[in-house]
This record gives structure tokens, C-alpha cells and sequence, in this order.
């Protein structure tokens, strides 16, 4: 099964609808978007709770690690540089964080609230090499605009 943007979009809008509380909105997201493709097998919210410091937030798969510093790992470069960060290859990537000895590929986006303040990085795993594409990148960058900003 591979995601329908277009439909999951709706999907979360209408679920999100009236709601500002950040903690469900990432709830929602995260639940989802794991359901809507098997090429995602861990998704989750790492958030801004701390001058440089991610602590987890919602998220739907096997544990992941509870708090993530700006310097270390994918969130980390997320969260730093506010970029996407799409990485083909998690062996490749200097520092990477392995929550999961499973995860082959990854996606980190930064989510932004109205005010444009980064609160959270959304951390996409997967089990399968060069799972994320471009499309990926822009697609949940809008969702989480959507949503979010
Ligand atoms: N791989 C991430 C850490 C989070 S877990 O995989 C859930 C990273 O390198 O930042």
C-alpha cells in the first residue's frame, strides 16, 4: 500500500478540524500517516521542549529514544538547520541515531507553528533502503503547513 496524499490530507484536515492543541494534532498526524503506506514502519513527533532539545511526542511503532539534542542524529539536522532532511541511507549519515536496528532510510521534516517558531521535527523510518522520494518531502511539508503553521 502506498499513500494517497491527496486523500490523507483530507483525511487529517477533517480530523484536525477546530483543534489548536499541538500534542493532538501530532497524535492524529502521527496515527495516520503510519497506517497509510508500509513503507513507513516508524512515524513521530520529536518536540522542541528545551533550548536545543527534542524530547518525543507522539508517535506510532516501536520505542524510540526519549530526548534527542540539537547536535546528534537526523532530528537533530532538522531541528538545527530547519531543512528537510532526506536520508537514502541511514548507514551513510554521520551520527545517526539507530532507535531501531531495522530502519534503512529516513525522512525528517521541521514543523512550524503560525508564528514560524520550529515546535517539533516529524521523524519518518523505514525498514527499506531510499524509501522517501522528493514527492514525500513536499507532500508532508504540506500537510504539516496545513495543520501546524
Ligand atoms: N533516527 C533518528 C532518531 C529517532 S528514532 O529513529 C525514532 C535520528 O537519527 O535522529
Amino acid at each position: 500500500m502506498t499513500v494517497n496524499y491527496q486523500d490523507l490530507s483530507t483525511r487529517i484536515a477533517s480530523l484536525c478540524e477546530g483543534e489548536t492543541d499541538e500534542i493532538a494534532l501530532m497524535a492524529t498526524v502521527a496515527g495516520e500517516l503510519f497506517h497509510s503506506d508500509d513503507r513507513f514502519d516508524w512515524v513521530g513527533f520529536y518536540r522542541v521542549t528545551a533550548p536545543e532539545m527534542l524530547k518525543i511526542g507522539p508517535y506510532q511503532g516501536g520505542h524510540g529514544c526519549l530526548t534527542i539534542p540539537f547536535s546528534r542524529g537526523v532530528c537533530g539536522a532538522a531541528a538545527r538547520t530547519c531543512e528537510i532532511q532526506l536520508i537514502t541511507d541511514v548507514n551513510t549519515f554521520e551520527g545517526h541515531i539507530a532507535c531501531a536496528s531495522s530502519t534503512q532510510s529516513e525522512i525528517v521534516l521541521p514543523v512550524f507553528n503560525p508564528n514560524g517558531d520550529l515546535i517539533a521535527v516529524l521523524d519518518i523510518d523505514s525498514n527499506q533502503p531510499d524509501a522517501f522520494t522528493q514527492t514525500d518531502a513536499l507532500r508532508l511539508e504540506e500537510i504539516l503547513a496545513q495543520i501546524f503553521s
